[in-house]
């Protein structure tokens, strides 16, 4: 088969061995799209490796369909339109997943939107309602709101009413943010978000891709048993905490990744997507957003732009294109 493989942190379509054949619970998807994400582009620079046993192909999301299926299989048939969460291998035209990290893509939407489903709705829900066990009415702050990430959380936040801030990068992207659910944001290149959190009247939950400098301005805007969940460190991974604010607040800080879980950690999450999720994709209320397509002969190009930090939403990659 083809797939992508990096030299000298380029991206390259060639020629790699065939996958063996799907075992026990695993199915073998003939990959239409892969979603691009942003720890893809720290795998391509040598700083976030795969997990111990998965492939070393980058792509952790696809669409696409059942070619064969192992012997233990129970929800799928060869034929079936599956979008599935990855540890890895999705930049390439076939993948191998444990079909617990696979769910049929919702009724009426195509191959090439439910690609840029599993990696961003997974983490949204994950880490807002399972993490941070996010409470109806409760309000959140998400750094990064334009991210693939952030517009799957505004547009969650919005469904299950709990009211969102953004920061972002541009006056533009507040705006898209807001057209998405966001009640208020804040352009990043303005310096510290605190006062204007603050007078939007605080949060109960923040949503943190950033880290750096953020966690302490992330306390200064918590309410009292306010939770911060850690997702990234795009700001650095070095930083002060105000542990007697921590103490008094009765703050919790949570560390969260989603690709070291395994197959049946990934799939209760896509299990509770299919539950929450699925259904609002189905009657239009959350739509994924799409920022750019490119093909997978492509992806050097689709990752500079996506390392530009100019895109609202997805990026995603043709592979067969269906
Ligand atoms: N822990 C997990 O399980 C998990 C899972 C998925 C994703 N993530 C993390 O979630 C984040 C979003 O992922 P994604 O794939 O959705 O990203 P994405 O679509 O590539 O968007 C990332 C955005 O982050 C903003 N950004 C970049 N550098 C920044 C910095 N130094 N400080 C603040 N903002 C910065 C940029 O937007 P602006 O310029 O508009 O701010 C950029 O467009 C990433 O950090 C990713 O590693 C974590």
């Amino acid at each position: 088969m083809y797939a992508i493989a990096v030299k000298d942190s380029h991206l390259h379509w060639c020629e790699h061995n065939d996958l063996p054949s799907p075992g026990g619970s695993e199915i073998l998807i003939d990959v239409a799209w892969a979603g691009m994400n942003r720890a893809d582009v720290l795998q391509r620079d040598g700083g976030y490796p795969p997990p111990k046993g998965a492939s070393e192909i980058l792509g952790l999301e696809v669409s696409g369909v059942v070619a064969s299926i192992g012997p233990a299989v129970e929800r799928f048939r060869v034929g079936d339109q599956v979008c599935a969460l990855l540890a890895g291998g999705g930049y390439a035209e076939q993948v191998l997943v444990n079909e617990a990290q696979a769910l049929r893509i919702p009724q009426g939407m195509t191959l090439r939107d439910a690609a840029a489903l599993p990696e961003v709705f997974a983490t949204a829900w994950l880490n807002l309602f399972m993490e941070a066990d996010l409470r109806e009415g409760e309000r959140v702050l998400l750094h990064a709101g334009a991210s693939g990430v952030g517009t799957a959380a505004i547009q969650l936040c919005r469904a299950f009413n709990n009211p969102c801030f953004v920061t972002v990068g541009s006056q533009d992207k507040i705006e898209a943010c807001q057209s998405l659910g966001a009640d208020g944001g804040w352009n990043r290149h303005d310096g510290s978000f605190v006062e204007a959190v603050q007078n939007w009247g605080g949060v109960d939950v923040v949503l943190d891709p950033v880290a750096g400098e953020y966690i302490e301005w992330n306390q200064q805007v918590l309410n009292l048993d306010g939770r911060i969940i850690l997702i990234g460190f795009m700001g650095g991974r070095e930083t002060s905490v105000d542990l007697a604010r921590m103490l008094m607040k009765r703050q919790r800080l949570i560390g969260s990744t989603l690709r070291s879980r395994s197959p049946a950690g990934k799939g209760s999450v896509m299990d509770a997507l299919y539950a929450h999720v699925w259904p609002l994709l189905e009657n239009g209320r959350i739509k994924p957003l799409i920022d750019r397509t490119f093909s997978i002969q492509e992806a050097d190009e689709a990752m500079r732009y996506l390392e530009e930090n100019t895109s609202t939403g997805k990026v995603l990659m043709g592979v067969s294109g269906a």
